[in-house]
């Protein structure tokens, strides 16, 4: 029997924090590693054109975001690593789905929503349909499981009812996916605990590259809440709890051990051992990385060899679709 289909994608757009590692990043490598699982990872250029960019620098960041994810240990041998452009299927099923798609859905959506305040001067239509865009993604693969970060609920479920509402109008065609989230799915800001950590707050983020001085610094200057008690409460102690949360990912211990472990301790004392912990857990990553960005033309390779084949199998599932509709010839 053929193995599921595990598929998952990330945007490049510069540097990924702990949030993206802790939340999908780290368990993008595990569930390869299960050997349960047919991987496909994307490099998802077309939704990072929604934001401001430089066209200049995007390259760097496509190869940047392949080199994250072989540092990380994700095994092109084993996956497939592609680039979401190099795929016309993508976007032609984006259209498709777009003509079944209540406008009210799009509206709803919280990611749309946040962004368009945040990006004020370029609400554009794409930053609109991103999540149909995400959708055609994930569907073209047949995927059953993806892996996200839990920002990303409210799209999988949008991909669902897509999912649902097609196959209920024109037979059974696409998989209905399911979410696959770490025990840490929101990691939040270093300086607002009542935020996610995001790349358009860098202030709060630890990025993979920080170097462990820079880790330290930023550990060091992470709020906290009143009182000294170092115990996991995400209601009255927001700040500490997502600190203990971060440690208990990366040390991989439970919760209950690091409070029992800190009970007579200070939080100064708590935030130094987490910065090394961190600084320590991310250092392999950080040395292999810098060997792969040296390679560009591996990092090409990688890219091309698996874009080629992820666009055999999308090509192959759109005239399937296509004969549904009744528009092939
Ligand atoms: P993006 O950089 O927006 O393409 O996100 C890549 C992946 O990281 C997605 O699966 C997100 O859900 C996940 N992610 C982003 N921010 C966080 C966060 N603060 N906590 C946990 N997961 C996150
Ligand atoms: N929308 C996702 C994000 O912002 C990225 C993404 C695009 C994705 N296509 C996908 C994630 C398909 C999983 C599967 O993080």
């Amino acid at each position: 029997m053929r193995k599921p289909i595990l598929l998952s994608g990330i945007q490049p757009t510069g540097k990924l924090h702990i949030g993206n590692y802790v939340g999908a990043l780290s368990n993008f490598v595990k569930l390869q590693n299960s050997g349960k699982y047919e991987c496909i990872f994307f490099i998802v250029d077309l939704h990072s054109l929604t934001q401001e960019f430089e066209p200049k620098e995007k390259r760097k960041h496509i190869l940047d975001l392949v080199a994250d994810y072989l540092a990380a240990g994700i095994e092109p041998k084993q996956s497939i690593v592609a680039l979401q452009s190099q795929i016309p299927a993508h976007s032609e099923l984006t259209w498709i789905l777009s003509t079944i798609t209540p406008i009210g859905e799009l509206e709803r959506m919280t990611q749309f929503k946040d962004k368009s305040a945040r990006q004020e001067e370029n609400i554009n239509v794409g930053l609109f349909t991103y999540p149909i865009l995400m959708a055609a993604d994930i569907i073209l693969y047949d995927a059953a499981f993806v892996p996200v970060g839990e920002d990303q609920l409210q799209h999988l479920e949008l991909t669902r009812t897509l999912v649902r509402k097609f196959n209920s109008k024109f037979g059974k065609t696409f998989v209905e996916p399911k979410p696959i989230l770490t025990q840490f799915p929101r990691v939040m800001s270093l300086s607002d605990p009542m935020h996610k950590m995001s790349k358009s707050e860098p202030a709060g983020c630890i990025f993979l590259d920080d170097s462990p001085a820079e880790i330290e610094a930023k550990v060091k200057r992470a709020v906290t809440d009143s009182g000294s008690e170092i115990a996991f409460d995400e209601a009255k102690k927001p700040a500490i709890s997502n600190l203990l949360q971060l440690y208990s990912a990366v040390a991989e211990k439970p919760i209950p051990l690091i409070e029992e472990q800190y009970k007579r301790k200070t939080y100064s004392e708590f935030k130094a051992k987490l910065a090394a912990l961190i600084a320590e857990h991310l250092a392999p990553f950080r040395a292999k990385k810098e060997k792969l960005q040296a390679q560009a033309s591996k990092l090409t390779t990688v890219l091309t060899s698996g874009s080629k084949k992820a666009a055999k199998r999308a090509e192959k599932k759109l005239t399937e679709v296509k004969e549904k509709l009744g528009i092939s010839l």
